[in-house]
Formats: structure tokens, sequence, C-alpha cells
């Protein structure tokens, strides 16, 4: 069996206050502590243990799943709310702070008292997802591509590819296209199920004395050229209303649990959500959306969706200050709409 020499591998994760080891002599992986958190990876699997009721207690979650998460997870700056990796592992982020929990929102787990949650600040955290992404992403795995785009992420550790996981979300001011706002994607290739969306930007004729205030895209050439799955980009702001439209394929790598109401307009294709009680994961609600459909994912649940074919969808967020304080209080209600 060849070993790895540790002198042929990276030089160790370029953050301070980054707890690793040096990598596994036959895997090549390092591992990571995190606060009580031991967190590894093998060929096939991540490995997250924690203390609970005297014992270690462990979980493992296939190793592309638990990098598609995480690159989510560290691309969005833990999101609104909390990203479930699966039943068990997550993050909650508190804007400033982030928690780290494993069973907490599993209502078995939680019930049987062997979860565990803890702390962090956000840099430290954030350091820490980094660099396992960083030292367990192996070369031709993208771990925002969909499954058919990518190579596998499995077997010992061979290369790295820091180009897709250094993509992060698109910063978009205003609009994309705008002067000195986030760039059209003119340079990417249309997407393989993408090929029959019409590729035209739509005319612009602006009334006297309005030059340089009016501006349209197609929003359809745009997403047709996305080259990551699952990955909301902001594509408009006005005030506290976010636009974040993406494409997806498969599976969304994470079951995301809100705190706020957020709606989703599905505009093509088709994608089935699986809808769960944001505390402890009871499947709540099973939904298709075809194109032209809309639909308000309440306050008070934990979503993940499905997607066959490649397909575009809306994610309108409100960044109304505070929301997640209204709603914990009660003030408002978990749900939009009355019927
Ligand atoms: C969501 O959690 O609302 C979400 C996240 C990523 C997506 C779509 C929806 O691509
Ligand atoms: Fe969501």
């Amino acid at each position: 069996m060849a070993m790895l020499e540790t002198a042929e591998l990276p030089p160790i994760v370029p953050f301070d206050d980054v707890e690793a080891s040096a990598p596994h002599e036959v895997t090549g992986y390092r591992a990571f502590t995190l606060g009580a958190f031991q967190i590894s990876r093998d060929e096939y699997f991540a490995r997250i243990e924690w203390p609970a009721k005297g014992q270690t207690r462990s979980h493992l979650i296939p190793a592309d799943a638990f990098l598609r998460a995480l690159m989510r997870d560290v691309a969005w700056g833990f999101f609104y709310g909390w990203v479930n990796f699966d039943s068990v592992i997550g993050t909650h982020n508190h804007y400033g702070k982030v928690d780290m929990y494993a069973g907490t929102f599993n209502g078995v787990l939680r019930e049987a008292g062997v979860d565990y949650i803890e702390q962090f600040e956000t840099p430290k955290i954030m350091a820490t997802f980094k660099a396992i992404l960083r030292d367990w992403t192996n070369e031709g795995f993208d771990p925002f591509a969909a499954p058919e785009e990518t190579g596998s992420a499995f077997g010992r550790k061979h290369g790295d590819n820091l180009e897709a996981i250094e993509r992060f979300r698109i910063a978009t001011k205003r609009m994309p296209g705008l002067p000195d706002d986030s760039p059209l994607r003119n340079d990417l290739p249309v997407n393989r199920q993408f090929a029959d969306v019409p590729q035209d930007e739509p005319e612009v004729h602006v009334a006297d004395g309005f030059e340089g205030e009016l501006h349209a895209i197609n929003l359809f050439k745009y997403l047709s050229r996305s080259d990551v799955t699952w990955n909301p980009s902001v594509s408009s702001v006005c005030k506290a209303s976010l636009f974040c439209p993406t494409t997806e394929e498969f599976i969304l790598p994470v079951f995301h649990g809100n705190d706020r109401v957020e709606w989703f307009l599905q505009m093509s294709d088709e994608i089935i959500w699986d809808v769960g009680d944001k505390d402890d994961g009871t499947p709540r609600a099973r939904l298709t959306m075809r194109a032209g459909d809309i639909a308000a994912m309440p306050a008070d649940i934990r979503h993940q969706g499905y997607s066959t074919k490649r397909s575009m969808l809306l994610v309108w967020e409100n960044a109304t200050p505070n929301l997640p304080q209204r709603y914990e209080s009660g003030e408002l209600k978990p749900y939009p709409v009355d019927f």
C-alpha cells in the first residue's frame, strides 16, 4: 500500500486559530477540532464526534454530501437561520456568533439527551470550515456542481480544487450589468440543460431626462449561464427586498431552517420540496412546484428541494433587520397569509 509523504502534501492550512492535525498517514486528510467537536474524514465519509452523557458520540455523512453542504454554509456566511447538513448536524446563525450542533434539532436524539450544541465567534467557525473545505476537496471535485458535471469526492487525498471552492456568492449591489456592479455572464457557456433558452437581451428605450437610470437584463439568459447549482445569488436589491435566483439540479445539499418567511417562484421546470418541522424535523409537507408556481416557506419549517432536470428558481429574501426576534417573540406569525 502506497503511503502518502507528508512533504508532498500542500502546506499547513493558512488560517490562524484553526486546530488541525497532521495529515493522516494513510488517507492524507487532516482532522479538525472545533470546541468539543472532532471532525475527520476517510475515503468515503466525514465523521463528526461530540461528547454527550459521558461518552463520545459519532455521526457519519458521505464525503460528497458533507462537502456540498459545507460549501454552501461557507459561501452563504451561514445564511439565514439554520443550515442542516442532514437530520443531525448543522449550524444556527446568530449573526456574529454561530452555533454548531449535533442532534439538537433531531427529535429522537434530543429526546435521548445525546445531542450537543456549542457557540463560536463567526470568524473562528468560518476559518475552521474553510480549512476543512480546502483540505478535503480533491482535485476534480466541485462541491457547487451538479453530480453529472463533476468528478468524485471520494478516495484518499489527491490534489485540491481551490478555484472551485473560492467562488463565492456574487455580491450584487443593485443589478448585474450596471456600471460598477456584478458582471453579466456572457463569458460563461450556456448550460447543457438550458440550450433552448433565448439569448437575446431586452431593448432599453429611455425617455429624455432618464438616461442612465433604466436597466434591464434577460434573467433567463443570465441563469442559463450559471455554472453552479443550489446557490442563490442576489440579482436585484430594492431596500430590504432581495431577489436571489438560482439554478437547481439534483438535491439542495442542506435542509434550510428558516428564521423568516421566504418566497419561492418556480421560473422553469420542476422542483419537489420536502418540508419538515424546524425544531425536530417531523415531516410536514411535500410540495411539487412547476414553472409559474409560487410558494411561501413559513418561518417555522426546514426545507430541502429535489430537481431532476436543471431548473430555475427565484428565492425572494427579506433582509429587514430584527426579523428573527420578531418571529421568535410572536409579534409576527410564522406564515404570511391566513386562509
Ligand atoms: C433555501 O434554503 O431557501 C434555498 C437555498 C438554496 C437554493 C434554493 C433555496 O438554491
Ligand atoms: Fe430556505
